[in-house]
């Protein structure tokens, strides 16, 4: 496998990464996750200003984030992903220094690392709906920044995948903030609701991508932290996100959404957002 590597294309064998890196150490970096279709990578704009924003909220500057997501998308062709679907994954951490909790010295160059890999539409998913559970959110206040640190979100997917679910959306003080590793969307009445952008959601490109595809069919969108009590009264639920697409929820622990199968709403989405070009 050929990968992107502080600069260069190389095989991922000869990947050296140092064991002070501060990706390593403290989780101290952010990535992004891509989806591609034929050699072209979906909202890439949109990728490259997430990315952009998070690098500037950490305060890794070293790093020209429009040259690198070309880099990134010479991946495709160099890995034969260059027909189909493919994803790929960014990574840029603060480098590697000896451990200290502040930023190391000025003259630390980040640590850029990408890969591409094939991708595997969820079809089945997609088709019968998923079951998700509910667990506490137990992350920290600003994970509207894509960073590394990604425990309570592993936590809480692992705990999904034990309990034979597909995702754990994740309730704060009351609300469902979003889903471990994708944003979630209620049906009430045929308006889809969404979670605010705020310190509390991650901006997901998926989330921005149907909205878009709402005001495109006059479907009417709500903005507005949905609380867990209220989740029963839906009558749809989906999830969103790079791999996930637009997921149909058809349980929610031991409960059935509507009527256990994926709603009419979360249908039509899928199948416009399915129909867009990268
Ligand atoms: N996850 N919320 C969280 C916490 C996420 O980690 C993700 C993406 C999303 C959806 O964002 P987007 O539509 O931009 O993919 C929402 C990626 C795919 C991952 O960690 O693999």
């Amino acid at each position: 496998m050929t990968v992107y590597f502080n600069g260069s294309y190389m095989d991922k064998a000869d990947v050296s990464i140092s064991p002070d890196d501060r990706g390593f150490m403290f989780g101290d970096g952010v990535y992004e996750v891509a989806r591609a279709e034929d050699g072209a990578l979906f909202q890439l704009d949109a990728h490259r200003r997430r990315l952009a924003r998070s690098l500037e909220a950490i305060r890794i500057h070293d790093v020209d984030p429009d040259a690198l997501w070309e880099r990134v998308r010479g991946l495709l062709p160099r890995n034969g992903l260059d027909a189909g679907p493919a994803k790929v994954y960014l990574q840029v951490t603060r480098g590697a220094a000896p451990r200290q909790h502040a930023f190391p010295d000025a003259s630390t160059e980040p640590t850029v690392y990408a890969r591409a890999s094939a991708h595997e539409p969820p079809l089945a998913k997609w088709r019968n709906g998923v079951k998700v559970i509910l667990r506490p959110d137990q992350r920290w206040d600003r994970c509207d920044i894509k960073s590394l640190n990604y425990l309570p979100n592993v936590l809480a997917n692992q705990a999904a995948q034990e309990a034979g679910a597909y995702e754990a959306l994740l309730v704060r003080d009351g609300f469902v903030t979003e889903g471990s590793h994708s944003s979630v969307a209620a049906v009430f009445d045929g308006t889809v609701t969404v979670h605010p952008f705020t310190n509390r959601t991650l901006p997901g490109i998926t989330r921005e991508v149907v909205l878009e595809l709402c005001e495109d069919l006059g479907r009417p969108v709500e903005t507005f932290p949905v609380a867990v009590d209220a989740l029963p009264d839906a009558d749809e639920l989906f999830l969103m996100g790079t791999t996930t697409g637009v997921m149909p929820i058809v349980q929610v622990d031991d409960w059935t959404v509507g009527d256990g199968t994926p709603g009419p709403v979360a249908q039509e989405l899928l199948a416009a957002f399915r129909a867009l070009e990268p």
